[in-house]
């Protein structure tokens, strides 16, 4: 059969950074590349309990359809959490449930661009977000990234001179790739850009309640009066990635188009998940839960920067992140990122070349994002001293 592809999934081709990603992710390699959370953040225990007496008390609600709006006592209990720690819904709002964050994102892009209309996205980004993007036939706008969040000029820039500004795509909490943090007054300023230019900001805060050094800052979406906010959460990091259970609070006009196109996917969020995540918020003790989630990536984080300080020294520069599973090192101008993954690889350790999470894999880029969360400590102290050899060995 000779099949032909549409035209929106045929332009989208597996780059060669991430053909090098999959070839680096065999069982015996030290997975500074993945995204994944700490296994032992996972409260298996309870997670069995639970599922026990939810299928001992209330089989039928666990496994008949429900609405798509999502389970009405999380949604309750989810709305309060919000509110008490990150300041955001208004009675203007709505909170719904969505299949991982990742299927909130991809809605959003849904119910607001059209073919062509441009995203503003910061670079480097979440690839997940930015292929869901390209994968809508929306036209990306990348903005780079600075130590305290976009550049704002730039980011002006591109709202005055780019076609059909619908969206800007943020991540300002312990981002992914970087692990930058958008400071409060960038976060305002991309607040009032948006409402000056009469665009939407996408707010993607899946690491919200992992900081584990320094001060909260407030959310975008606790700034917002105009209705222009989408603020997107999940439980992936904080209870289990593959529960797949994510929410999105916004206006009410855009959830409502938001459910409809949920209704195409896959009807709504499995009951069982979201179940499980109510019990998880209202019958355990989930601040000292995320308390212990925040002690296993400070002390992680923490071994990885030590290592990093003691194999590579003043030979790279990384960002010091407060939160989140991940920092951006850049490497020397000599050293070609690619290369440099490559042969790492060869030597056991899989980590990303930078490019790879940029809006134009094209632009300069020369760093590598390390994922802290996934590897056992023994692994980060044997994975960076052999970082600390190739950089030594293949490229002094
Ligand atoms: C910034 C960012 N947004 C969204 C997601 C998707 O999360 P979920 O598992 O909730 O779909 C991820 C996953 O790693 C992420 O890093």
């Amino acid at each position: 059969m000779n099949y032909t592809f549409s035209n929106r999934i045929a332009s989208l081709q597996p780059s060669i950074i991430r053909e090098i990603l999959k070839a680096s992710s065999g069982q015996n390699v030290i997975p500074f590349s993945a995204g994944n959370p700490a296994p032992e953040t996972f409260p298996i225990e309870a997670i069995r309990t639970f599922t026990q007496s939810i299928l001992e008390q209330d089989p039928v609600t666990a496994l008949q359809y429900g609405i798509t709006e999502g389970y009405v006592p999380l949604r309750e209990a989810l709305q309060q959490h919000l509110e008490r720690n990150f300041n955001t819904g208004k009675p203007s709002d709505q909170l719904f449930i969505v299949s991982g964050a990742q299927q909130g994102i991809e809605l959003a892009c849904k119910v607001l661009c059209n073919e062509g209309d441009t995203i503003i996205c910061e670079s480097p980004s979440f690839i997940g977000s930015l292929n869901s993007f390209r994968a809508s036939g929306a036209k990306l706008a990348g903005v780079p990234m600075e130590m305290d969040g976009m550049d704002i000029e730039k980011l002006e820039h591109a709202l005055q001179t780019e076609p059909n500004v619908k969206m800007i795509y943020v991540i300002p909490s312990f981002q992914n790739p970087t692990g930058v943090t958008t400071s409060l007054e960038k976060r305002k300023a991309i607040y009032e850009l948006a409402k000056k230019y009469g665009v939407m900001i996408l707010e993607d805060n899946p690491y919200g309640e992992l900081r584990f050094s320094g001060e909260d800052v407030p959310t975008i979406k606790s700034m917002d009066e105009e209705g222009i906010v989408i603020y997107v959460g999940s439980f992936s990091k904080i209870l289990s990635a593959g529960l797949r259970v994510g929410f999105v609070q916004a206006p009410h006009e855009v959830v409502e188009k938001m459910v409809v196109a949920k209704q195409g996917e896959d009807v709504h969020t499995a009951m069982l998940p979201q179940i499980l995540a109510h019990r998880f918020m209202t019958q355990y003790d989930y601040a000292g839960h995320i308390n212990h989630i925040r002690d296993v990536y400070r002390r992680k984080a923490t071994l990885m920067m030590e290592n990093l300080q003691e194999h590579l020294g003043d030979a790279v520069t990384y960002t010091r992140p407060d939160g989140g599973l991940f920092l951006w090192c850049d490497l020397p101008a000599h050293v070609p990122m690619v290369d440099y993954a490559k042969t790492a690889a060869a030597q056991g350790v899989a980590v990303v070349p930078g490019n790879a999470f940029l809006v134009n894999e094209q632009d300069p880029c020369n760093a590598i994002r390390l994922n802290f969360s996934t590897p056992s400590d023994e692994q980060i102290v044997k994975g960076v001293e052999i970082l600390g050899q190739v950089m030594r060995s293949s490229f002094s």
